[in-house]
């Protein structure tokens, strides 16, 4: 088991049912692990001696963005009090980004708080949601408005439970690989434009980095002051469209609308004078290889400003996002008018 030491928990690497059994429980007034459908069927599977040594009581909840929402958080509270769960239980967060997010934030308001430890189970989540304390639900439509910091008492992660997950999902985990690199790593960066196929990739190894350039900004930065807000690339505009298209018959998952994102945001950094034409283009075409494009219509210009004009990072009602200064390194606080982003999303759709 290797261990990821951060400054207030540990991030174990390894085999997820050693490292829950290894965990001294004895503190704690009961364990509750909190799943959904799909992982109970594909995950729990991977920790039936944990399971069978540690007395838990499961709470399963829908799978699914669409019930990362105060609706199943009063379901998991309910669970909770009838359980007669006290500030002294645990919460084992079994699943992808929504499990994790929704798990925590919900540990962490019960009776003021309780104990949690992250098991992510999506790519997205073991290289990105599990680690930094960013926790929450969201609320009216719009992407996790509703949350809190707290970190967990551990994360533990297992690459063996990608084998089951679906090549959709993966894919959209991938977004987030991809934005470490842009941010954080040229050379990695080069390793992944090379690839064609990302069944192929070697996931132990791409999960242990991309965690590192998380882990790193994350701990010097917990509150998102500042370079924090690195992570934020490609989610100004990402969010956005993520939000207008969970309210249609077909929405995106997070890393899909992520890639759109980048793309746009890439265009930002070019058109301010940061990225090269072939840097800008290397990019584009990637992102466009792995995720194809998805056609929207300009009159939903206006919703997606709308969304952008309610993202959390920006200040003094202007919008902010986060730019690629070249391959490999960021800016933050950067801003962009009404007219810049029109600009950007009319250049996605001449993609
Ligand atoms: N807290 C953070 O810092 C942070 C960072 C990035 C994203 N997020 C959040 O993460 C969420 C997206 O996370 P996600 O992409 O993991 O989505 P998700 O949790 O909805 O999981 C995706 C799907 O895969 C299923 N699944 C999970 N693990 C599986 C497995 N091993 N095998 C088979 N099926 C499996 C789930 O049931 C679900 O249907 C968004 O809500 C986003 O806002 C949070």
């Amino acid at each position: 088991m290797e261990i990821i030491a951060l400054e207030k928990y540990n991030i174990f690497v390894g085999n997820a049912n050693e490292a829950l059994t290894n965990i001294d429980t004895t503190p704690y007034s009961q364990i509750i692990l909190l799943c959904d459908e799909n992982t109970e069927r594909h995950c729990l599977p991977l920790l039936t001696s944990f399971l069978a040594k540690k007395a838990t009581t499961i709470i399963i909840v829908s799978a699914g963005e669409q019930h990362k929402n105060l609706l199943t958080c009063e379901k998991i509270w309910q669970q909770l009090l009838d359980y007669q769960v006290d500030r002294k239980a645990l919460l084992i967060n079994v699943g992808g980004g929504v499990i994790g997010d929704m798990g925590g934030f919900c540990a962490s308001t019960f009776k003021r708080g309780f104990d949690f430890i992250q098991v992510p189970t999506t790519l997205l989540s073991l290289v990105d949601a599990s680690v930094g304390g960013k926790l929450g639900i969201d609320f009216n439509g719009f992407k996790n408005t509703i949350g809190v910091f707290q970190d967990p008492k551990a994360v533990i992660i297992d690459v063996r439970f990608l084998k089951t997950l679906p090549y959709k999902e993966l894919r959209s985990g991938y977004a987030e690989v991809i934005k470490h690199t842009l941010i954080a790593d040229k050379k990695d960066w080069q390793r992944h434009s090379q690839i064609k196929d990302i069944h192929l990739l070697d996931w132990k190894t791409i999960v242990y980095n991309s965690l590192v350039v998380k882990k790193n900004i994350v701990e010097q930065d917990p509150f998102e002051k500042n370079i924090r807000k690195a992570l934020n690339f490609g989610h100004t505009v990402g969010h956005a469209v993520e939000s207008y298209f969970l309210d249609t018959a077909t929405p995106l998952l997070h890393g899909e609308a992520i890639a759109i994102g980048m793309i746009v945001e890439t265009f930002f950094s070019y058109q301010k004078g940061f990225l090269t034409l072939s840097e800008k283009k290397q990019i584009v075409d990637y992102l466009l290889k792995i995720y194809g494009k998805i056609s929207f219509k300009s009159d939903i210009f206006d919703v997606l400003i709308k969304n952008m004009q309610q993202d959390k990072k920006n200040e003094h009602k202007e919008i902010n996002f986060t730019a690629l200064e070249k391959i490999g390194t960021f800016k933050i606080n950067q801003t962009v008018s009404e007219k810049e982003i029109v600009e950007g999303l009319i250049f996605y759709q001449s993609l």
